[in-house]
Parts: C-alpha cells; sequence; structure tokens
C-alpha cells in the first residue's frame, strides 16, 4: 500500500496543491475529525473519482464542542485515518495543529444566521458557528475545486450551501448519502462511545425515523404527528428523544444512548 504524505502546516498544503495546479489538475476535499469509518471512505471514494487529487483534513476543531462536550475525549486515530483515505483513493492528508488552524489573537468567526439556531444548533449553542467558521478556514486553506459532506449531518451540509452561497465562494459542495450498518444505524465516529447493549439499543434511531416517515404518509399527518411518531417509536427503547422535525424535506433526529448523542435523517 502506498503511503500518502501527512502535510501540517498551511504552508506546506499550499505548495502541495499549488504543484497540483501547475499541473492543471481538479482537486476535491474532504474534510473530517479523524476517526475515520467506511462512510468517510465513501466521501473520499466520490471525492477521488470526481477529482485528479483528493485531500482529507483531519482536525477535532475545538471551537464546534460546547464546554460539556466531548472534545478531550474525541477519538484520534491518524495512522489508521490515513491507511483508510489512501485506500479509498486520497492524495494526501491534512493535519494541522489546533495552534496552526487557529493562531494567538485569531478572532474572527463565520455566523450562518437563523438556520443555525435549529434543531442541532438549538442544542449545541455556537456549534455551527464554529462548522462554518473552520470549513471556510479550511476552504481558503485548500483551494479545492469540489468538497463532499455526508447527509448524515444534513443540517451542517445546509448551512454551508448557505454561507458558500452568501459569500461567494468558489467551491461546490458534493452530498453524499448516508452509509449503514447492516441493522441501519448511519456510521459515525461517535458510535465508538458505545457499549455492546447501546450499541445494540442503537439501530432504534433509524426504525423510529421509518415510523415517522410511515405517518408522513398518512394522508392527514402533519410535520407535529410525524414528530410524535417518532417519538412514540423512541419510547421503551433506551434512546431519549433530544428532537424529532420535519425540515427541508428530510425527518430529522437527534436522541442520547447513555452519555452518546446521536443523530440521523431521511428523506420524506
Ligand atoms: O462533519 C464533520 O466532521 C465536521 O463538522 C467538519 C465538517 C469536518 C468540520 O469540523
Amino acid at each position: 500500500m502506498t503511503l500518502i504524505p501527512v502535510v501540517r502546516t498551511k504552508k506546506a498544503l499550499a505548495r502541495l496543491v499549488a504543484g497540483w495546479r501547475r499541473q492543471g489538475l481538479s482537486v476535491g476535499f474532504v474534510p473530517t475529525m479523524g476517526a475515520l469509518h467506511p462512510g468517510h471512505a465513501a466521501l473520499v471514494k466520490r471525492a477521488s473519482r470526481e477529482n485528479d487529487r483528493t485531500i482529507v483534513s483531519v482536525f477535532v476543531n475545538p471551537l464546534q464542542f460546547g464546554p460539556n462536550e466531548d472534545y478531550g475525549r474525541y477519538p484520534r486515530a491518524l495512522p489508521a485515518d490515513r491507511k483508510l483515505v489512501a485506500a479509498a483513493g486520497a492524495s494526501a492528508v491534512y493535519a494541522p495543529s489546533a495552534a496552526e488552524m487557529y493562531p494567538k489573537g485569531f478572532h474572527t468567526h463565520v455566523e450562518v444566521e437563523g438556520i443555525s439556531d435549529l434543531y442541532c444548533g438549538k442544542y449545541r449553542p455556537g456549534h455551527f458557528r464554529g462548522v462554518a467558521t473552520v470549513v471556510l478556514k479550511l476552504f481558503n486553506q485548500v483551494r479545492a475545486d469540489r468538497a463532499y459532506f455526508g447527509e448524515k449531518d444534513w443540517q451542517q451540509v445546509r448551512i454551508l450551501e448557505d454561507m458558500i452561497r452568501d459569500l461567494d465562494m468558489p467551491v461546490e459542495i458534493v452530498r453524499v448519502p448516508i452509509v449503514r450498518e447492516a441493522d441501519g444505524l448511519a456510521l459515525s465516529s461517535r458510535n465508538a462511545y458505545l457499549s455492546p447493549a447501546e450499541r445494540r439499543a442503537a439501530p432504534a434511531l433509524r426504525a423510529a425515523l421509518e415510523a415517522g416517515r410511515k405517518e408522513a404518509r398518512r394522508p392527514n399527518s402533519r410535520p407535529e404527528t410525524v414528530a410524535a411518531a417518532v417519538r412514540r417509536a423512541l419510547a421503551g427503547t433506551g434512546l431519549k428523544v433530544q428532537y424529532a422535525a420535519v425540515w427541508d424535506g428530510r425527518l430529522l433526529a437527534a436522541a442520547y444512548l447513555g452519555k452518546t448523542r446521536l443523530i440521523d435523517n431521511l428523506p420524506l
């Protein structure tokens, strides 16, 4: 297996990408926080099909974690990540330090107003501001033609699409469908937190979304009855619903399983 380079600084990244540009090559970009799984591999495979070179960033972004969230214990696995993305067709990994990304004196943030306060944003204040800020910085650093995001984070993709439209950013966002385990659980780096018993309970989230979708297909259903169907389906499963909502043609939900927060969504 070929070992692909890991670049650690903005300067080294700019040099690498400029070399590709001089050869007239197109560049795809897959931003991640690492602890990669086959869902990320699907993003990288798609990017490498559609571009001459693909960069994967691995950066656990402190700005998008709340004070009581899992920044400190978020799984970090760079050597395994490097192998996984190389096998999926990536050309390089960009893994900057927090100091490289946010040098002393950093104080500029990106706020995609309104939409960032809904759903996940309501329960994770500042989260999408942190996401938008780091993604805008990453876009400026990588200068890719296309960037690939998973539909599991539906609200995140929609916020980033609004950001590039509003700020006239010269990058195309490509949405990639959710990858699931055989039992329906959407792949997520946070699934690693689940105990064996929690892992067995976790597919109930997707099953509850299916129940909601069934309700949505009834002639007199309303967004509230669809959300109520999701909540009903989760009762007694061990998952505690944070929200269930119909938005943007999707049915979205977040729920806690012990200390682990899971999100998922389905098209309606
Ligand atoms: O979806 C993620 O993993 C992160 O929110 C992202 C887009 C890499 C920004 O840190």
